[in-house]
């Protein structure tokens, strides 16, 4: 099963290479066999009523549901006719029992201090803000902007909404304050919590700041409650911005959670896509729960003593659904780290597995790949036998950086679970489960209870075992999203209208002879920078709003660290372009959408490829970008000298 590092490579190339789970891990599984597995996977397929109902049993209702599912795909209602909340099931539930004193989050900063909040502890600051909220005049329904750094007063902000049923949008902190005013407007948030600013690298990054710009712009928002968490100078309007922890000295610590319907919007969650504005992603309170509480026990196999660590953050849907919501549900103990890895070290990311002996370490592709470039003596230093299971998401996983995080974090023990999913399935949709599935070095393997994939051409016909086409759900599932925020229609046409009947968000995939799925990647204009889903569109639109841009493509490039770099393709309106306007250009995309999205090339042309009716040809641009030979067809281009010139340049 293992090899040493010197035929390591090339046994990596060989894709039917697998590994089964441990004997010891089996044996404490919570799933632990293919039968019992297939079973369940079965019964979703041809009973998904009754199997969902089942597990429905796992959450606390106020009032049980009439019905299970109502409607086809892609307005299926989930356990209409139910009452619950969602805070009340990740904390009021534990209190009961002996895991009150539970610690619900380990919590690391950056620079070094801790805090430990046991589930009693999380719950009566939840309590306490979701009054605060109240107070502020926050109403269920209502939305409200967080945008935070990675603190625990984010996961109380979180849960204390969920406990009114005001509905949350958290926005990354890379952000930057354009796009937060785009989000606060699509959404009418009538409040934004932040904090004075955020560590990241020893340096203080000014949120309240970008706040402050944003509410230029959108005008819904009255109130803002600032986190004091760096100690940073900023700016308190009267009667509009308002300290955390001077409101929360003087409020009262019960708040009864409010009986929602299944149905009602727990959050909105902006996410790129292929044209246009960002899409409000919806996910709403008892499909979500369920879906996210079923996949942490199935996939990260939670026990009671685990300590569980994703390395996400919460701007994103894996921090949202793997840090908060479904470990809490289950009652897991989440370690929430601030920083970045590799501050003050290399090793930091080790000395946190370390110092709480975390045990489930759930990480992105990107992480892997710069801990490879970093090198194993960063790992090596640390304490590593607490880990039992590793999980990766964001982006396929290349098998070389498999293969390193199975021997030299997993050290040969650990199952790893490649886990897809995505913002709009809510939970993770195809994944080993650690104590039944031989793994392979790339793949997600097969599809979790209750999902039904298929891979298919244009036209919606399935391909056979081999063949790479689209992937598509054919089934609806709990924690689907309900719509896109104020747009329905986008919704339907970006979703639903591509495929006959089946859920599409634009992933090409193949099935190879034993039936594992392996994802090829995006098949539309949307590309996937550090595990983040960029679209090329707005990154375009952000350069054309220069005034001394004339024209822009933007297209991937395969990138060492980032899986995809951001390539940008300008024609100035006078000039050629020089590294002053390049770094403007960098610095002008940064404002407009925010650090996340920094180009990592820009290369100016007087013309870009076209085909005859204007196209821009992006595909040829993907070539270049990433220094290929032209593939493809190029008679439809308009002007091929085009080509050469840009060639010329990328030299
Ligand atoms: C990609 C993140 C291959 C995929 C949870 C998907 C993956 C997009 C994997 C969603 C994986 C995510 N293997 N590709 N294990 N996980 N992706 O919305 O292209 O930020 O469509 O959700 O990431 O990104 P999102």
């Amino acid at each position: 099963m293992s090899t040493n590092s010197g035929d390591g490579i090339e046994s990596v190339l060989n894709e039917t290479r697998t590994f089964p789970p441990p004997a010891e891990f089996v044996e404490q599984a919570n799933i632990k066999s293919e039968e019992e597995y297939q079973q369940m996977w079965q019964r979703a397929k041809d009973d998904p009523e009754g199997f969902w109902g089942e597990m429905a049993e796992n959450l606390d209702w106020f009032q049980k549901y009439d019905k299970v599912m109502e409607g086809d795909m892609p307005d299926t209602k989930w356990f209409t006719g139910g009452k619950i909340n969602v805070s009340y099931n990740c904390l009021d539930r534990h209190l009961d029992s002996w895991r009150k004193n539970k610690a619900a989050i380990i919590w690391e900063g950056e620079p070094g201090d801790t805090r430990v909040l046991r589930y009693q502890d999380l719950h009566r600051e939840v309590c306490k803000f979701a009054n605060v909220l109240k107070k502020l005049g926050v109403e269920t329904g209502d939305r409200v902007t967080i945008y935070m750094p990675m603190v625990p007063e984010l996961a109380i902000a979180m849960l204390a909404c969920s406990r009114i049923g005001a509905t949350h949008s958290i926005i990354f902190g890379g952000f930057s304050a354009d796009a937060i005013a785009d989000r606060n407007n699509d959404a009418e948030a009538k409040i934004v919590i932040t904090a004075d600013g955020s560590w990241r690298r020893g340096k203080e990054l000014p949120l309240k700041k970008a706040v402050d710009d944003s509410l230029e712009k959108s005008s819904t928002v009255k109130k803002v409650v600032v986190v004091q968490r760096t100690g940073g100078d900023v700016e308190m309007v009267p009667d509009r911005d308002y300290w955390w922890h001077e409101l929360m000295q003087d409020i009262s610590a019960d708040c009864e959670a409010t009986e929602l319907d299944s149905e009602h919007p727990l959050f909105i969650l902006y996410t790129s896509g292929s044209t246009g504005k960002p899409k409000g992603v919806l996910h709403t309170t008892a499909g979500y729960l369920l879906g996210t509480q079923m996949t942490s026990k199935w996939v990260f196999d939670l026990k009671e003593d685990d300590t569980y660590w994703c390395t996400a953050d919460i701007g994103w849907v894996t921090g949202h659904s793997y840090i908060i919501y479904g470990p809490l549900a289950n009652g897991a103990t989440t370690v929430m780290y601030e920083g970045a890895p590799n501050w003050p070290n290399e090793g930091r990311f080790w000395e946190i597995v370390e110092k709480y002996s975390v045990n489930i370490f759930y990480t992105a592709p990107t992480a892997i790949r710069a801990f490879i470039k970093w090198g194993d003596q960063w790992p090596n230093q640390y304490d590593l036998s607490s880990l039992r299971l590793l999980g990766t998401v964001g982006e396929p996983i290349n098998p070389e950086a498999w293969m390193w995080y199975h021997k030299t974090i997993g050290q040969e023990r650990c199952p790893i679970v490649d886990t897809w999913w995505q913002t709009e399935t809510g939970a993770i949709m195809m994944s080993p489960l650690p104590g039944v599935t031989a793994t392979k070095p790339g793949s997600c393997t097969f599809p979790l209870p209750g999902v039904v994939p298929d891979i298919v051409t244009k036209d919606g016909e399935s391909l056979p075992k081999g063949s790479g086409g689209l992937l598509v759900m054919r089934q609806s599932w709990p924690s689907m999203l309900r719509t896109l925020y104020g747009d329905h229609e986008r919704f339907l046409e970006t979703y639903f209208s591509e495929i006959e009947g089946c859920y599409f968000a634009g992933d090409g995939a193949r099935t190879d002879e034993d039936g594992y799925y392996w994802i090829m990647g995006r098949v539309d204009d949307v590309i996937n920078v550090s595990g983040h889903r960029l679209s090329t569109m707005e990154v375009e639109s952000a350069l054309v709003s220069h005034p001394k841009v004339a024209e822009a493509a933007v297209v991937g490039f395969p990138h060492e660290l980032k899986g995809e770099g951001i390539c940008c393709f300008v024609s100035l309106t006078e000039g050629e372009g020089d590294d002053a306007m390049e770094k403007e250009l960098i610095q002008h995309v940064r404002q407009q959408i925010g650090a996340i999205a920094t180009p990592d090339k820009i290369q100016f042309s007087p013309t870009l490829p076209k085909t005859r009716s204007g196209k821009i040809m992006r595909r040829l641009l993907r070539d270049i970008a990433a220094g290929r030979e032209t593939s493809g067809d190029t008679t439809t281009l308009e002007d091929a000298s085009v080509l050469e010139s840009l060639r010329k340049k990328d030299e």
